[in-house]
């Protein structure tokens, strides 16, 4: 029976680091501030929003939601782009995806300056990453995932073969990067791979990025391999729950427990861990911006 890893408790041990660095901060007069751009009324966006914005507070932050209609025009979100970029009192800036169908999303995400780029998705940020500099950002998600990773594997994965389910640009192919870095051998698996079980089989380290719920079954999956579920899907619950929906991630957890050697739960697992490198993401652009050392967070 596999390990549950407990994304709530390590999420807490990085949000305890960034409100005493953010309190050490302030003691030389200066409160890291947040943006959120958050463009309709997508019920799953507008929760995540809620809770960046609560817990910006929670740290210590000066939180800002920005509520844009659906029908705003692209110009629009670019003016308060270029108002927020240029804000000192805001250090980091994320539009919340996805965006409306008239808006081009790749137009909105490069107009955020990059060292507000929080999420690390401007070209810049994603550049760095992929050739292994350092002075960006990487995105919250893979770096909660890596900081699982670390806390099961160590910092060193020689030798480990890693598969990741996915391949957006906020997820898979930024991870990728980081378990290439970290020297796990490493394979960006999609919808278009061929014999999708036998390339999970080979996983040491499976993460799970597709957005479909519970596609990966256990009998796919390496007897004592990491899993970590990054799919945070809403279906229909059983009949005997009371429930009509329930969450699911994009692995069948009961029969991939009983496999593994340590599983993410859904929810409880990476979804902590994503807002909490949100926090230190921007924790690090407001030391940025002072010109002071940044603490080591993660
Ligand atoms: N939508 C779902 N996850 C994310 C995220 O990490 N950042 C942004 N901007 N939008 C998202």
């Amino acid at each position: 029976m596999a390990k549950i890893i407990d994304g709530k408790y390590l999420a807490e041990e990085i949000l305890t680091r960034v409100k005493s660095e953010t309190a050490r901060l302030q003691q030389h007069g200066r409160q890291p501030g947040l943006a959120v751009i958050l463009v309709g009324a997508d019920p799953a966006s507008v929760l995540y929003v809620a809770s960046k914005s609560r817990k910006a507070s929670a740290c210590g932050f000066h939180s800002r939601t920005i509520r844009l209609e659906d029908t705003v025009s692209q110009d629009e979100i670019l003016e308060q782009i270029r108002q927020l970029n240029a804000d000192e009192a805001v250090h980091g800036l994320l539009v919340q995806l996805p965006l409306p169908k008239h808006i081009d999303t790749q137009t909105i995400v490069q107009a955020i300056a990059p060292e507000k780029d929080v999420d690390g998705l401007t070209y810049s940020n994603a550049g760095r990453l992929a050739s292994g500099g350092s002075g960006g950002f990487t995105p919250c998600t893979p770096a909660g995932i890596m900081y699982i990773v670390r806390h099961i594997h160590g910092d060193d994965l020689s030798g480990l073969d890693a598969v990741i389910v996915g391949r957006s640009n906020i997820v898979g192919k930024p991870t990728a990067a980081l378990l290439l870095a970290a020297n796990a051998t490493t394979t960006i698996a999609h919808s278009r791979t061929r014999d999708l079980p036998e390339v999970i089989r080979s996983a040491d380290i499976l993460v799970a990025a597709a957005g479909q719920a519970e596609m990966i079954k256990g009998s796919w999956i390496k007897p004592g391999a990491t899993i970590i579920d990054v799919g945070i899907n809403r279906i229909p619950a059983s009949r005997h729950s009371g429930e009509k929906t329930r969450l699911a991630g994009d692995v069948e957890f009961d029969t991939a427990s009983i496999i593994a050697g340590h599983i993410t739960p859904v929810p409880g697992g990476v979804g902590p861990m994503t807002i909490a490198m949100l926090m230190a993401n921007n924790l690090t652009a407001a030391y940025r911006a002072a010109g002071a050392d940044v603490p080591e967070l993660s």
